[in-house]
């Protein structure tokens, strides 16, 4: 049993990641939408993004997520017993992408279930991670973010189809070295900006009789508004719990959506650009799989080393948001760059 005391001392102890082949280059929409490369750039930051093939689903880009962080630390999953996929894109939803992940990656008999927060999700699922280790349910949890954005984004609407792209990380959390580890949670939503960002299901319409459309509904600029404030107000409680102030961290990975975003964050944060961790100029937004695809980047390329302070946030549909503070602890195979070979 491992007692709430030690809250500090859980953390993540393996990582991979993965994006699908095709690369899908801003020139490309020049062909088929009323936009140009330049506009895009300018306004987002993306270069280029992912796009899984037309038969891989989000499962197939976890599992290889998940194979990448065993083929870096074969004995990453040692002990897991328990799956959680954050996805707004699920294969189904049912099966849980989480179980079909599982059964394909050796971990058969596992608790397994999706988690849905959108963007926020994988920052969600870590405090959700903690919470089953916290209370003796599982001893490792395997947090997967994997997303297929091309299949659920009509590539027809210029407001959306360009912001989103492919991919998967997956990281495995479990007891690290006291003093490391995740420190504080800031988790929250707001459902009266439910129109702003939503994708259909069950319902034709949202409670009071917003009509959904087949496809990711937008608006871009209320979406933008909020993100701003919510990465701020978010990213400032949950240092404050954590009693850091702004200048001891040493890395920021923010939800990559737009880098103006990102640029407001940092200004308002008092922090430098050059401590966010940006790669949406070659991913886009790739959803619940930014934050594990920013995190393995950063690793693979040696800035981020052993005992960094890092700041997580995540924003996005429900709307909602979700932050969290964490002592970098990089003593497992999968977490020092000379181990690394990139993403496959
Ligand atoms: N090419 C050319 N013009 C475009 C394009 C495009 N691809 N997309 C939109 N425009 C047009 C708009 O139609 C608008 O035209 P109008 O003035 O005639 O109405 C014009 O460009 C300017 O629109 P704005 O909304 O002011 O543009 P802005 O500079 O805000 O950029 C953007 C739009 C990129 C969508 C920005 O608002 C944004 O990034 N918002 C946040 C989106 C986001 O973070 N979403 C993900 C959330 S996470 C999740 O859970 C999924």
């Amino acid at each position: 049993m491992i007692l709430p005391d030690m809250r500090s001392s859980i953390g993540i102890t393996a990582l991979g990641r993965y994006v699908p082949e095709r690369v899908v280059s801003n020139a490309e929409y020049e062909a088929q939408l009323a936009t140009t490369a330049e506009w895009i750039e300018s306004r987002t930051g993306i270069r280029e993004r992912r796009f899984a093939r037309g038969d891989e689903y989000s499962s197939d880009l976890g599992v290889a997520a998940v194979r990448d962080l065993l083929s870096r630390d074969p004995h990453g999953l040692q002990d897991v017993s328990a799956v959680v996929c954050a996805t707004l894109s699920p294969d189904a939803l049912m099966p849980s992408t989480a179980a079909l992940i599982a059964m394909q990656v050796g971990l058969g008999g596992a608790a397994a279930f999706d988690l849905s927060a959108a963007c926020s999700g994988f920052v969600y699922a870590l405090s959700m991670a903690q919470g089953l280790i916290l209370g003796g349910t599982a001893r490792r949890v395997l947090v997967v973010g994997a997303e297929v954005m091309s299949k659920v984004v009509d590539q027809n609407d210029r407001n959306t189809a360009v912001l989103f792209g492919d991919g998967a990380g997956a990281v495995v959390l479990g007891p690290v070295p006291a003093g490391y580890g995740l420190q504080a949670f800031a988790l929250g939503s707001d459902g009266t900006g439910a129109s702003s960002l939503y994708l259909r299901c069950a319902a034709p319409e949202l409670p009071g009789g917003f009509p959904m459309g087949r496809f990711l509904g937008m608006n871009g600029r209320e979406v933008f508004k909020f993100a701003v404030r919510a990465v701020v107000e978010s990213g400032t409680e949950v240092l404050k719990k954590s009693g850091l102030a702004t200048s001891s961290v040493d890395w920021v990975i923010l939800h990559q959506a737009n880098v103006r975003i990102i640029e407001a964050a940092c200004e308002r944060f008092g922090m430098p650009l050059s401590k966010a961790v940006v790669n949406l100029d070659r991913y886009g937004n790739t959803s619940s799989a930014t934050v594990p695809l920013a995190l393995g980047e950063a690793i693979d390329d040696g800035r981020l080393r052993d005992g960094q302070q890092l700041l997580l946030v995540a924003f996005g549909g429900g709307l909602s948001w979700a932050a969290c503070t964490l002592k970098w602890w990089g003593g497992a195979p999968s977490l020092t760059s000379q181990a690394q070979e990139g993403v496959r």
